[in-house]
């Protein structure tokens, strides 16, 4: 499970009422406490995502971000009109603005002693522009929708500039112990496939290639959310995650080369634990166990019962042990 998954934990909560968000992502050894925090409730967990947030790349290009509780994150200004572009670092010095995410990792997988991996992050690079052009959370990417059509040029540059750090970003993390990097394309969803195939799935193949080809032991994995998924069976990409709008048999006729990733519905994790292990068993036979990880399809939200979880994860390990090789 990832994806904002640390706030339903109430240990998550103690730690994070004393200090504010993007402290602990700057932080490393803050950062590393809160990724082992569900390792410890959970031990059967078989691998780890780094506490951060996707924001940190457009913190890094000079745009301030708060976390407001109960609002969600929040920059100092929004990109309203391309000449906002003047008020940023295309081109930041990854390694300088972003090494306590590296020291995060790294310092996590020492406190692990490499017994479990550490999964990296980062956002695509359509997902940012939509936070940057919006200024923060919203319901509806309005305003950045409109920015492609109205501005194509200036999304285009701000998209390249993005698809660079986000490539510099992975290879850092990959560096410092994350074996497996996760581009999140949260927004995907929100624009036509044909818009998202001109302005996104190029600068994503990209990404995968030029990891792939910086680091060739990398693996990558996308999460296009509610997008069309058969664009990255011709990539790089190693892992495609499926959002809890497809089917899982929808998905491996999608990217029928690539190992899956998710896709139970986080709504399920507030019923009974008998329902999330039987439904999570269900899903599990339905992927099958070779080329899939188990997750979630979307993120968790801070009202989930800590005792769902715990029923996913028991569904996953029957139903592996049943179908493992005697
Ligand atoms: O799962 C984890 O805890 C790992 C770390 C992680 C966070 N954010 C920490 C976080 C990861 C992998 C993310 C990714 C992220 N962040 C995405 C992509 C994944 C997805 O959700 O599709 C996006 C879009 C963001 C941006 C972001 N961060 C939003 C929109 C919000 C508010 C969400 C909400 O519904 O309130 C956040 C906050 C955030 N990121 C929290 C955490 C633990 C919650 C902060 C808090 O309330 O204390």
């Amino acid at each position: 499970m990832m994806r904002q998954a640390g706030r339903y934990l109430p240990e998550y909560l103690e730690l994070l009422s004393q200090t504010d968000f993007f402290t602990v992502c700057k932080t490393p050894a803050l950062a590393c406490e809160i990724t082992l925090q569900p390792y410890r409730r959970y031990p059967s967990l078989d691998s780890l995502i780094i506490f951060s947030d996707i924001l940190v790349i457009p913190v890094a290009m000079g745009m301030d971000c708060r976390m407001e509780p109960k609002v969600g994150p929040q920059f100092d200004f929004a990109l309203e009109t391309p000449e906002d572009m003047e008020k940023l670092n295309l081109t930041p010095d990854v390694e300088a603005t972003l090494s306590y995410v590296f020291d995060g990792i790294y310092w996590t997988r020492t406190q692990v002693k490499n017994e479990v991996p550490v999964i990296g992050f980062s956002g695509a690079p359509w997902t940012l522009m939509g936070y940057m052009v919006e200024g923060g959370a919203v319901r509806s990417f309005d305003r950045a929708k409109k920015w492609l059509y109205l501005y194509p040029e200036a999304s285009r540059k701000l998209l390249a500039a993005l698809r660079d750090i986000v490539v510099e970003y992975l290879v850092g993390q990959f560096d410092s112990g994350a074996p497996l990097l996760t581009v999140f394309d949260t927004n995907c969803g929100e624009i036509p496939p044909r818009l998202y195939e001109e302005f996104c799935v190029p600068d994503l193949k990209y990404i995968a290639t030029e990891v792939k080809k910086r680091r060739p032991g990398a693996l990558v994995s996308v999460f296009p959310k509610d997008g069309e998924m058969a664009v990255f069976e011709d990539s790089d990409f190693d892992v495609v995650g499926v959002s809890w709008t497809s089917s899982p048999a929808e998905a491996r006729r999608s990217c029928p080369s690539k190992t899956l990733q998710g896709n139970l519905d986080p709504h399920l994790l507030y019923a009974d634990p008998d329902q999330i292990r039987e439904r999570t068993v269900q899903m599990v036979k339905e992927f099958g166990v070779p080329k899939y990880i188990c997750n979630l399809g979307h993120g968790m939200v801070p009202t989930h019962p800590v005792e769902g979880p715990k029923a996913f994860m028991e569904g996953v390990d029957s139903v592996s042990c049943e179908d493992a090789p005697a």
